[in-house]
């Protein structure tokens, strides 16, 4: 059967929904309040405060397209499936199913609906690890549906075991489900799982039943729940019988345009690599940069860092084709052209996605052919001594003053045999760090540990974006927001700077607002009933969706998944850092509590 990326995404949502699920939104690609993680991963990672047990809005069985983006694969992007962004299908039981139905509806789903052949299917489960057993009953239900046990692996818990997320959460055994797409195996021991492209996973039925604490133990969970996973770009090339995810609609002219735009063909491998790599990150960073929630922007530190990685290693590979300097630009608008009628966001951020891409752009060209040179000089250097290893130093100096990603610096060592020494990179980074005082802590320890901070750090966030509208206008509105351990971070429109006083007339509403300590209660509602009630709102809800609204006493009422402190007393004190230009008409303030224990 062939279908497009749109049909399959309705298809997921209106099969699940005839199951008894609700359609929830997707939510942002940078997660809130989760301090262990730089993106939204999975499907589940935003539903965490609800498989551990917090009631949804919308009920026990829920479904959705969810944003995700994955930079643990980056070194595979250029292969058949590999990708560093991509869109989750998903279906979530909340302590309600169980395998049974899963496993079954998976079954049907694939099978009835995308026409899959039953034989084309291969499936896996956990093989039992840890005091943890086997998988029988996931292995009795496949059979039961007609899977043959020569096509069932049951496989260890490197393969077969998903989460958590981050560091600390909700995780458990899984069962995923394969297409073989009739290529000849690599040798006698190739299964699902093994690389050579043969076998694809599209879809993985995780079964939490544990959640793993910051000190690495595993404890049972109140509830049993369901967390799927389909990825959109796999099935639509399986389903149109396509050999790689770069020839479904999704890439196709993306793809066109980096060929046009090409003048050098090195050999065949490396153009092709090159230019799936160039795809691929492009449309990752056009996603972070159009995001909803907006505030990452290339940088040195965490998900800023990430980016940044992205855009360059793109720009590096689109000099290896002799793509000439703008292309970022006009590959992106092809990327939103291509996405705006599921992502309406990436229209409304068009300018800033491509601002901030060619400005990257040009940073990076600057300095690209000089650090180019001082890198051929030292690996010239070490040839000629008969190293083999780049010192961690050389590599901060790369990062420093030319801008080289450590990883970029280490794909160049690599291609001429050389290793960077990390540990040297980590500790000239660290050092350089503190003398700068720039530390930005954004992995300070596990959620557990900064669960307090930044919960009252978040209803701050609550008052300070009440207290701005009331200082400076209603024409104030959130553009981004980040929260670490240790400060918030709040973006938002205005088109100058702000004055002391208000400043200080800011930092006074908020103080004001905590010592009268007011309780911060949470309220379910439809999006149009918290319109209504003059919530404010920063992400688009669909019609008639079920959301949370969170109230500080009287003062302010926002939509938003908490967590959130109980009363804003808990917060003691709150002070502003910071107050600095983010983009045009938008300006950003650091600020901190001085919470009380
Ligand atoms: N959370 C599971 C995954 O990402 C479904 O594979």
């Amino acid at each position: 059967m062939k279908l497009t990326a749109d049909q399959l995404r309705d298809k997921y949502l209106t099969f699940f929904e005839s199951k008894g699920h609700a359609v929830i939104s997707g939510a942002s690609l940078i997660p809130e309040n989760d301090p262990t993680v730089l993106f939204t991963t999975a499907g589940m990672h935003p539903l965490v405060p609800y498989l551990l047990g917090e009631p949804h809005p919308a009920g026990r069985r829920l479904t959705n397209v969810q944003k995700c983006v994955r930079t643990g694969d980056i070194d595979a992007v250029g292969d058949s499936c590999h990708l560093t962004f991509f869109e989750m299908l998903g279906n979530w039981s909340l302590g309600d199913y169980f395998k049974k139905e899963a496993i079954a509806w998976s079954f049907e789903f694939l099978t009835q609906h995308l026409g899959f052949a039953p034989d084309q299917l291969s499936v896996t489960v956990f093989a039992g690890e840890d005091g943890i057993p086997r998988d029988d009953e996931s292995i009795a239900i496949w059979k039961s549906l007609g899977i043959p046990e020569e096509r069932i692996y049951a496989l260890p818990k490197e393969d077969n075991w998903w989460g958590p997320a981050g560091t600390t959460g909700p995780c458990g055994p899984d069962t995923e489900m394969f297409i073989d797409n009739g290529q000849p195996a690599c040798g006698p021991e190739c299964r699902p799982g093994c690389h050579c492209g043969k076998y694809i996973e599209i879809w993985n039925d995780v079964f939490m039943q544990y959640n793993k604490t910051a000190e690495g133990t595993y404890e049972p969970l109140k509830q049993h729940n369901v967390d799927t996973g389909m990825g959109v770009e796999r099935t639509i090339c399986m389903m149109n019988g396509l050999e790689t995810v770069f020839e479904t609609e999704l890439f196709a002219p993306l793809m066109a345009r980096i060929k046009e735009l090409s003048t050098v063909r090195p050999d065949e491998e490396t153009a092709v690599r090159a230019e799936r790599i160039i795809a691929d990150h492009m449309r990752t960073s056009v996603f972070i940069l159009g995001d909803p929630k907006g505030g990452v922007k290339p940088g040195n530190i965490g998900a800023n860092y990430v980016l940044r990685r992205l855009i360059r290693r793109s720009v590096r590979y689109a000099k290896l084709l002799g793509i000439e300097s703008g292309y970022t630009r006009i590959l992106a608008e092809i990327v939103i052209d291509n996405y705006k009628h599921v992502y309406p966001e990436l229209e409304a951020n068009r300018a800033t996605v491509l601002d901030e891409l060619t400005a990257e752009e040009a940073r990076f060209e600057k300095t690209l052919a000089a650090g180019q040179r001082e890198f051929d000089k030292v690996a010239g250097a070490l040839k000629q001594h008969g190293q083999t290893t780049l010192s961690g130093r050389t590599a901060f100096k790369l990062y420093d003053t030319y801008g080289f990603p450590l990883e970029f610096t280490e794909e160049l060592a690599a291609e001429q045999g050389f290793a960077v020494d990390r540990q040297g990179y980590e500790e000239a980074f660290k050092k350089h760090q503190e003398l700068s005082k720039q530390g930005d802590a954004t992995f300070k320890g596990g959620l557990a540990d900064n669960t307090v901070a930044t919960t009252r750090l978040h209803t701050a966030t609550h008052l300070l974006h009440k207290a701005l509208q009331m200082v400076l206008g209603p024409h104030v509105q959130q553009k981004g927001s980040n929260i670490t351990s240790e400060r918030l971070r709040f973006d938002f429109s205005h088109p100058e700077k702000m004055t002391p006083e208000q400043i200080k007339q800011v930092e006074e509403i908020v103080n004001d607002v905590i010592q009268r300590n007011l309780p911060v209660t949470m309220e379910t509602m439809s999006i149009e009933e918290a319109k209504a009630k003059g919530a404010a709102a920063l992400f688009t809800a669909k019609y008639g969706e079920q959301v949370k609204v969170y109230a500080a006493g009287d003062f302010s009422l926002e939509v938003c998944g908490g967590p959130h402190a109980a009363t804003t007393g808990e917060l003691g004190g709150f002070k502003i850092k910071k107050e600095e230009s983010s983009s045009a008409g938008v300006r950003r303030i650091k600020a901190v509590i001085t919470a009380k224990t």
